[in-house]
């Protein structure tokens, strides 16, 4: 059954304690966590002490999406602030291989994320190295845009890879999934679906965390 991890780049920001509990309490997996610095993205969201806020009110592991530049600057930072899983951009990494190290140094699980103009075989000789690579199916920034019908190869490319090589890397894919596009990338090999906009605009999060499962 693939697992859910909601962003809260999506949820009510003055209120965050209360809507990590509640994805808790909805049936949440993980806790996506959106860090934007406006220089690698177009827009700018929250660091490390906001993380170290949340963390004492939730035992759901942390997913972060670093979509800064330089990011090695700050691993150790984000890995003080509860991070439980760190995922960087190929694209903003130029010594790759060294910031996975970096991460997995800490005793923390690596991943490589993808924008969508990203070739899969960018990264293939680390695959054995990562935890985890995240495929994004919307251009990375914003939440609420529309999933990129594309993307849907790349995690086709990248679960016919696992399984030829037997590696056990997980597959994450973030932007634009709902209850049409996850069945989609499960369809293809998806292990991880984060949504934001999904769950936060539902009025149920557990019911639209089970429909994004599609296990009801
Ligand atoms: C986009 C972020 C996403 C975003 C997804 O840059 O990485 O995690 O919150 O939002 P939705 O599910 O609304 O596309
Ligand atoms: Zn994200």
């Amino acid at each position: 059954m693939a697992k859910v991890a909601p962003s809260i780049l999506s949820a009510d920001f003055s209120n965050l304690k209360e809507e990590i509990i509640s994805l808790e309490q909805s049936g949440a997996d993980y806790i996506h966590i959106d860090v934007m610095d406006g220089h690698f993205v177009p827009n700018i969201t929250f660091g490390p002490p906001v993380i170290k806020a949340i963390r004492p009110h939730t035992t759901l592991p942390f997913d972060v999406h670093l979509m800064i530049e330089h990011p090695d600057r700050y691993i150790e930072d984000f890995v003080n602030a509860g991070a439980d899983l760190i995922s960087v951009h190929a694209e903003a990494c130029t010594h790759l291989h060294r910031t996975i190290s970096l991460i997995k140094s800490y005793g923390k699980k690596a991943g490589v994320v993808l924008n969508p103009h990203t070739s899969i075989e960018f990264i293939k000789h680390i695959l054995g190295d990562i935890d985890l690579v995240l495929i994004m199916s919307v251009n990375p920034g914003f939440g609420g845009q529309s999933f990129i019908p594309n993307t849907i190869n790349k995690i086709t490319e990248l679960n016919k890879i696992r399984n030829e090589q037997g590696l056990n890397y997980i597959i994450e894919v973030d932007g634009g999934v709902n209850e049409e596009t996850s069945k989609r990338c499960i369809n293809a090999g998806t292990d991880l679906l984060v949504a934001g906009s999904f769950i936060f605009k539902s009025k149920n999060r557990e019911q639209a965390i089970k429909v994004l499962k599609h296990d009801y």
